[in-house]
């Protein structure tokens, strides 16, 4: 029984004790010191690393960068179809058509998206008569001006990815596939009204110019 309670004192000092030294250690890390603090558990706190991108004496390449080892196939974030990723085509220029089928389904997955994120500053119907426009928010143009008709499905996708001017850039609240249905809404809307009326204004001011 005695020996027993012995063993058990002894315990506690040398926990004690050794917590005592580890307090007077782990102060060092604080206090200002030119010497090379006593580090009794490193902790990783320091570690031998390469930072990306830094060069290398050690790879043949000179680099720390590694190449994937052949054979490895990208499962995300692989954006080489140009034409689908950032509406252009490799030469860089805008494609006039959607590389994606306008079906009822997209329309209506376009029309849904447009609503959440297109309508607060471009109106319901793209009239650019939003809920927010203010005198410190200017006004979006109309879709159904004769600039914004023009415009080919590639610059379309490319407004709604990169913003344009006071417009915000919605590539990374609007996945790929949502964007180009809002493409295919925006066309809808612009079908909806047609420019019968403006072509024949247009024909008849040229027709006067000419007589
Ligand atoms: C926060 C307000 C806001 C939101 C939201 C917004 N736009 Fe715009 N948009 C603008 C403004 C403002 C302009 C005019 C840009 C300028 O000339 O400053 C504009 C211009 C445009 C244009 C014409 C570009 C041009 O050259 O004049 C298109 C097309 C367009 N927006 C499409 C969209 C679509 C599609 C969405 C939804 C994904 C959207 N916008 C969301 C504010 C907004």
């Amino acid at each position: 029984m005695r020996m027993k309670k012995r063993s058990i004192s002894c315990l506690i000092i040398s926990f004690l004790l050794i917590s005592l030294i580890g307090t007077v250690f782990s102060c060092s890390k604080k206090t200002k010191s030119e010497k090379t603090p006593i580090h009794i558990n490193p902790n990783m706190d320091s570690q031998e690393k390469y930072k990306a991108n830094s060069k290398s004496y050690f790879f043949a390449n000179g680099s720390v960068n590694r190449m994937p080892i052949n054979g490895v196939v990208a499962t995300t974030e692989l954006f080489e179809d140009s034409e689908y990723f950032y509406g252009k085509t490799e030469d860089g220029e805008f494609v006039a058509k959607a590389p994606v089928v306008f079906d009822g389904q997209t329309l209506s997955r376009g029309e849904k998206r447009f609503a959440i994120f297109c309508t607060p500053c471009h109106g319901e119907k793209g009239d650019g008569d939003g809920t927010i426009i203010s005198e410190t928010y200017p006004a979006p143009p109309s879709y159904y001006d004769a600039k914004v008709r023009e415009y080919s499905d590639g610059q379309l996708f490319d407004i709604i990815s990169k913003g344009v001017k006071n417009m915000p850039a919605y590539d990374h609240q609007i996945p790929v596939e949502d964007r180009w249905a809002i493409v295919g809404y925006v066309n809808f809307l612009q079908d909806s009204r047609p420019v019968v009326i403006d072509t024949m204004r247009v024909e008849e001011s040229d027709s006067l110019l000419t007589k």
